[in-house]
């Protein structure tokens, strides 16, 4: 079956009972500036998991675009990628676990028409300490439904990922696993959570390939092994949880379920081959890949073990970058952008290992699109903007690369790459710290990893106090208007904080005699409601005569209180922090800054917005005066 097959058999199953089809939302996404890229399914429902009426019902169903950047390391073996699409159902406050297991199960067997026998399941064993009980209401269901299809299921408690290598199957078929393995929430474990977020047990189903286990990774196997015998590929997460600020959990108004399955593993399931890069979509991109690299003279096959790890960081890089390109993100120095010239770049370096890599890139694209067209039109319809976009990123990289080897293989001959060259290859030529140590390791040569991370801190803080100099705080000197420019900077950064939300940041600012600039996160364009609530709440504390006050502390407890600092910034152990407070002491900011302010808001008259634009995807800049 091929992976559309698939994701159109999920969709139709789960409309058949009740769901209304939504679409899946962008990588990028809209209201939610703590993650960079979507990264589940239930990312863009967080509003109505927590209890807000969705307008197409409490029963959905989609297959939703996620991007795993922090996953790019792990690229290559058989089965991780950072891209990925997941099907994705949920109930809002409507069915729980009597009816997501069995459809589920239904759905693995029936439709896509996998082996009951092949299945395994593992469910939450509980946490005393959270007063959360073992999840023994989903055994019962899981137990029953093999027993339909004419499997005795025998339930074994396991515990630990570790405790799973020294106890081992033991011929059980569902199992117990604390929640490092069966709990979900975006923020991990029940510990990780901060309070106010939704989460809970869950249950995972994983496709056994058959395949023997290496002992390489543990004893014994168990489903949450990594040697490749078992995939998991479906979780449902049964969300009932919210926790609490005292760090204790009490339920939602509502019994979720959220559930999550990775289309390309359920189709290599339905293959019966563990390899996801030989599903319809990505078999396609490779082949793409292969047949460039072959009219440019390069043998570089597949199936050769020597080749296979680069072809798979090709195509899933080349796949997550034209993806996320299609959604309007482009290669440039910012957070989101960056992952974009990194899933390019790391994709060039690794085109260059299999062959000249004149014109690959391009058709490595290419094929990415012509291989999800038909279920993602929008890829089609930015081609030439994303090939024009991709193409300039290889051209200033093949630029960087050839200083860059230039300078490592003079390097290299010392037979050791010190934490200092490894830097200075970086920061003034501009080579990817990884491709020092993935060509060092190449030639059996030692980086010192470490040495390189100390390198570059005390670059970053040697670049900081320069800019320091340059600008005190950000100043451009140090006349009247522009100190009382520098107090209203002030004001309006708390204030875009108490209008828009706490995800705002300080991510530069300039200040003259004539105007203060600040460039801020935000994920968009402020309306014009937004800009004049801003501009009254700075008008009603410079009425409210706030006073500035100054006060040194050191880091941590400036930490501690919620300091605000600038992002990226140094600073020392002992810091002055600037306080706007009201005559009870009660402070509407308090800033990391080494000054200089006025002493009363009363000082300032009328502030103005000027200009709210953008500066790059997620940072906007307001110009403003005072009047
Ligand atoms: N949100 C769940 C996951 O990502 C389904 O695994």
């Amino acid at each position: 079956m091929t992976s559309r097959d698939i994701r159109q058999k999920y969709l139709k199953f789960f409309e058949s009972q009740g769901h209304k089809i939504i679409p899946s939302a962008s990588l990028v996404p809209e209201n939610d500036p703590t993650t960079l890229f979507t990264g589940s399914g239930m990312q863009p429902l967080i509003p109505y998991l927590l209890g807000e009426k969705h307008p197409m019902g409490n029963r959905l169903v989609n297959s939703q675009k996620c991007l795993r950047s922090m996953d790019i390391e792990e690229v290559g073996d058989n089965r991780h990628t950072t891209f990925f699409e997941m099907l994705g159902n949920w109930s809002l406050g409507d069915y729980f676990k009597a009816e997501q297991l069995p459809w589920f199960f239904g759905f693995l067997t029936e439709s896509v028409g996998l082996d009951p026998s092949k299945l395994y399941v593992t469910v939450f064993a509980g946490d005393e300490s959270l007063d959360i009980p073992k999840d023994d209401e989903s055994v019962e269901i899981w137990k029953r439904l093999f027993k339909e299809s004419g499997i005795e299921a025998k339930d074994i408690h396991i515990g630990s990922e570790q405790d799973g290598y020294e106890k081992g199957m033991q011929g059980g078929r569902i199992f117990y696993y604390e929640a490092k393995k069966n709990w979900w929430s975006r923020s991990g474990v029940p510990e990780t959570m901060p309070a106010g977020e939704p989460g809970g047990p869950d249950s995972e189903v994983f496709y056994d390939f058959g395949l023997t286990h290496d002992t390489k990774f543990g004893d014994k196997c168990h489903p949450n092994c990594d040697c490749g015998r078992f995939m998991e590929i479906g979780n449902s997460v049964f969300m009932e949880y919210i926790k609490n600020a005292d760090g204790s959990f009490g339920k939602l108004p509502q019994r979720n379920v959220d559930f999550g399955g990775g289309l390309e593993r359920i189709t290599a399931a339905s293959n019966g081959n563990p390899d996801v890069f030989k599903i319809d979509t990505l078999e396609a991109i490779v082949a793409g890949i292969q047949s460039a690299l072959g009219r440019n003279g390069s043998k570089a096959n597949y199936l050769d073990e020597k080749y296979k790890k680069s072809f798979r960081v090709v195509a899933d890089h080349l796949r997550a970058a034209t993806f996320v390109m299609a959604d309007g993100m482009m290669p440039s120095n910012n957070e989101r952008g960056y992952v974009v010239r990194r899933l390019l770049r790391r994709a060039i370096f690794h085109i260059d290992k299999l062959g000249k890599g004149d014109g690959v890139l391009e058709e490595g694209i290419n094929s990415v699109i012509d291989s999800y067209k038909n279920s993602y039109p929008d890829l089609d319809k930015n081609r030439k903007k994303i090939l024009s976009e991709a193409g300039a990123e290889e051209e200033r990289f093949r630029h960087t690369l050839v200083t860059g080897m230039r300078e490592f293989e003079k390097v290299a001959v010392g037979g050791r790459v010190s934490g200092a060259q490894a830097s200075t290859l970086f920061t003034t030529h501009g080579f990817p710290f990884e491709m020092t140590t993935e060509l060092a390791r190449e030639r059996g040569i030692e980086v010192d990893e470490e040495g390189f991370h100390k390198e570059m801190e005390k670059h970053q803080e040697i670049s900081k106090a320069g800019i320091q100099e340059k600008f005190k705080g950000g100043l451009a000197d140090t006349k009247e208007e522009t100190i009382r420019l520098h107090t209203a900077h002030h004001l309006l950064l708390a204030s875009l904080q108490r209008v828009l939300g706490p995800h705002v940041k300080q991510r530069g600012s300039n200040i003259t005699a004539e105007r203060l600039r600040i460039d801020f996160s935000h994920p968009q364009k402020m309306t014009s409601e937004e800009i004049k609530l801003v501009e009254d709440l700075v008008n009603e504390k410079i009425q409210a005569r706030l006073d500035m006050v100054r006060r040194e502390m050191s880091k941590e407890e400036a930490e501690k209180i919620g300091a605000e600092m600038e992002f990226g910034a140094k600073y020392g152990d002992v810091v002055s922090v600037y306080f706007l407070e009201d005559k009870d002491g009660k402070p509407f900011s308090k800033e990391f800054c080494g000054g200089p302010h006025v002493k009363s808001t009363s000082e300032l008259g009328h502030f103005k917005i000027l200009k709210e634009e953008a500066v790059s995807q997620g940072v906007r800049r307001i110009k403003a005066i005072l009047q």
